[in-house]
């Protein structure tokens, strides 16, 4: 089923918006996604009408609220197709949840010589928390590299695993360059191998359908804002034999079984026991809300849009003078450049006075800007609500830029 574009964007208050004068084109969705009025709506209507802490009290809204967190824990599970919703931790986002493996599997998990795997392609949320582990454990970080065509050298794979890997961390979808990994034949080759899998989905959940039973992965990871919903609310799937041999990471209330001052503290189950303290409760409303839209909309839908405003941006801004595109042909969601010699700072700055939002920098991916040896890059991201106007007014504006800049 085809979707209607215009009706959606209705949906997105902050699309009808002008920036500097000219209509928001907003092409940064890859950093964080707009949002839909049913987002704000049940996020607000909570706040107003059904608002208490969760886990804490007998009381009618209370137990009301506590009952809409653990129903979306339900949805979340199965909208990654997970066995159990006892596989779901609520967490700030996909960092924390990278941290969160980091420290509690990593910790208890790890021994001196052991290693890592993760790629070269990283965002920084899954290099630094490896890179802080192996320094507590004395443990090694391993490399996929990429090819130059800017996807992963899997063929390097099978000589980075010994014996003593025991952990191999992957993106989904790079966020600088849109490379769909295939992930689901590495965690095959990293299992036969008995190595634990994570897998990064933050740029892969809003662009396809996550089955985490069917990719066969032991910890999946995602921010909600990446997917319509509120920022500060993220999940970590954890496959439940492993979570449950997982001890704490944080201590506090709501994640323990008995404290004494005398006695050792005992400490519930998961996932409970990996959620210390007061959950951000509103956004656990608005996650479900946005989960609930993309559902309705169905992801079929949306990946049907979402490759043909791909291969209209790839093919359209493969025509501006001196472009370099660092994209391969099949991306997923984003396509990253540079415009000749120019800054991308310099090329972003101008986007802007024409009401264009892209992402400029370093895309928290160092590492992969010293493989391409720049030191920033041009993001332009596409989701469900951009459009064909859109790019050619990217195009146009980038056309212009040139000219300017000379
Ligand atoms: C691939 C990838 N991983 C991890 C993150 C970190 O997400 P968050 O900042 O929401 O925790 C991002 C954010 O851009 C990302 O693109």
């Amino acid at each position: 089923m085809s979707v209607n574009i215009s009706n959606i964007r209705l949906e997105f208050p902050l699309l009808a918006k002008e920036v500097n004068g000219h209509p928001l084109v907003y092409l940064d969705s890859a950093a964080s996604a707009q949002k839909p009025q049913v987002v704000l709506d049940a996020e607000s209507y909570f706040y107003q009408h059904e608002y208490a802490a969760v886990h804490r009290g007998i009381h009618t809204l209370s137990a009301n609220a506590t009952t809409r967190m653990e129903d979306i824990r339900k949805q979340v599970a199965s909208f990654l197709h997970a066995a159990s919703s006892e596989e779901i931790v609520f967490v700030k986002g996909a960092t924390e949840a990278i941290n969160l493996v980091a420290h509690s599997w990593g910790e208890s998990q790890l021994q001196p010589g052991d290693n890592i795997i993760i790629t070269e392609m990283e965002h920084h949320a899954n290099i630094v928390p490896w890179q802080m582990l192996i320094k507590r454990i004395n443990a090694e970080l391993r490399y996929i590299p990429l090819t130059c065509t800017g996807t992963l050298d899997v063929t390097r794979l099978s000589s980075l695993i010994d014996s003593r890997t025991r952990l191999l961390a992957l993106t989904h979808v790079s966020n600088v360059l849109g490379t769909q990994n295939p992930v689901k034949a590495i965690i095959a080759q990293a299992k036969a191998c008995g190595i634990v899998t994570l897998i990064d989905g933050a740029q892969a959940i809003m662009h396809d359908t996550i089955d985490v039973q069917d990719l066969d992965c032991d910890f999946y990871v995602f921010s909600g804002h990446k997917i319509y919903g509120p920022s500060g609310i993220g999940i970590l799937y954890g496959r439940k034999a492993i979570l449950e041999l997982m001890p704490p990471w944080e201590g506090g209330g709501s994640m323990i079984s008995t404290v004494s001052l005398s006695k050792e503290t005992t400490y519930t189950t998961a996932p409970w026991r990996f959620e210390a303290g007061s959950p951000n409760i509103g956004s656990i409303i608005g996650l479900g809300a946005a989960l609930r839209w993309v559902s309705e909309l169905g992801m079929d839908s949306i990946i049907q849009h979402e490759k043909k405003l791909m291969r209209y941006a790839l093919n359209k801004l493969s025509d501006v003078p001196d472009i370099i595109i660092y994209s391969p042909p099949k991306a997923i969601g984003v396509v990253s450049f540079n415009l000749g010699r120019h800054h991308a700072f310099d090329v972003g700055s101008f986007l802007d006075q024409y009401g264009i939002a892209i992402r400029t920098g370093h895309h928290c991916a160092m590492p992969l800007m010293q493989y391409y040896g720049v030191s920033s890059m041009c993001r332009a991201s596409f989701v469900l609500y951009n459009t064909e106007d859109e790019i050619d007014r990217l195009v146009s504006s980038l056309i212009r830029i040139q000219h300017l800049l000379g």
